[in-house]
């Protein structure tokens, strides 16, 4: 899909992965929406002629006034960037029932609610006349939605719901247009372990995924290729894929060795 000239929705938008995306979507052309809770935050990534909208996307007001405010301003949504989301390293059993509510809150329901929002209306509105496709969903995912991993399985187990849910939404909205892109990223240099709602990482999985991390710039540049070339899934550094590879094909010894790096097996 064409970024240039197309209204694209981004949450997350006020720091790390949703930030860059932001700059890197600006550089292609793109006229841009962006959401988070921290409004003074929001103002430093945003341009002039950026659309700004603050508040917490769990709350169905925040997320009618998201589409509310675009459609004010551009008339129109051709992608929604569905990249808001939080980390939570505490074990199934050991977390509140109320603290892995939140998490699937922010990881799963607002990107649905959301996109149930911005599809329809990418549906009712005229196509671009260069356009290929009427509208475009990008859901941020991780490598732990390809991969569980069992310091963050509430985590994981969103983020599995997430691809899941992108791959179920491309083929109901196939004849009508709708693209959809998971994007899975490794391990990326943010402030995201210690934004996550509770717990801390094994160290040494935070000593083994430093060797393989990106930059937020970096990521925003594949996710930007992925939507150019219509892609169904990025996964971000490539080399990722080997992890993922190697836990369909030798799933009993993956599961193994990531239980004694979290220091259960
Ligand atoms: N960093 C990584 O290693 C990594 C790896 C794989 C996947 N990911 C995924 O990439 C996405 C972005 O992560 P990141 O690394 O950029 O994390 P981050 O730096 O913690 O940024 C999270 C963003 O989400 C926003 N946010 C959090 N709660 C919100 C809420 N209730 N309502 C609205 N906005 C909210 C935050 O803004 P406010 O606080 O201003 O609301 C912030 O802009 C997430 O979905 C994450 O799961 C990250």
């Amino acid at each position: 899909m064409r970024i240039e000239q197309r209204v694209v929705v981004v949450t997350g938008a006020s720091r790390g992965i949703g930030a860059a995306l932001a700059r890197e979507l600006r550089k292609h052309g793109a006229r841009l929406v962006l959401t988070a809770r921290n409004e003074e935050a929001l103002r430093q990534v945003g341009a002039a002629d950026d659309v700004l909208v603050a508040g917490d996307i769990t709350e169905a007001a925040t997320r009618r006034r998201i589409l509310d405010e675009a459609l004010n301003r551009f008339g129109r949504v051709d992608l929604l960037v569905n990249n808001a989301g939080v980390g939570h390293y505490r074990s199934s059993l050991g977390a509140e029932s109320e603290e892995i509510r939140a998490l699937w809150e922010l990881n799963f329901f607002a990107p649905l609610e959301l996109a149930r929002l911005a599809v329809p209306q990418m549906l009712r509105q005229e196509r671009l006349p260069d356009a290929g496709e009427a509208g475009m969903v990008v859901n941020v995912a991780s490598i732990a939605g390809k991969v569980t991993l069992p310091w963050f399985s509430m985590y994981s187990a969103s983020k599995f719901a997430l691809c899941s849910w992108t791959e179920g939404l491309r083929m109901e909205c196939w004849s009508q247009g709708i693209r959809t892109l998971a994007v899975c990223p490794g391990y990326v240099r943010t402030d995201f372990q210690s934004n996550a709602l509770s717990g801390t990482p094994p160290v040494l999985s935070a000593a083994s995924k430093e060797r393989f991390a990106i930059t937020p710039e970096a990521c925003a540049k594949a996710v930007c290729r992925g939507i150019q070339r219509n892609k169904r899934t990025v996964v971000t550094p490539l080399s990722s894929w080997a992890l993922v590879a190697a836990a369909r094909l030798l799933p009993g010894i993956v599961q193994h060795r990531l239980a004694r790096i979290n220091g259960t097996a």
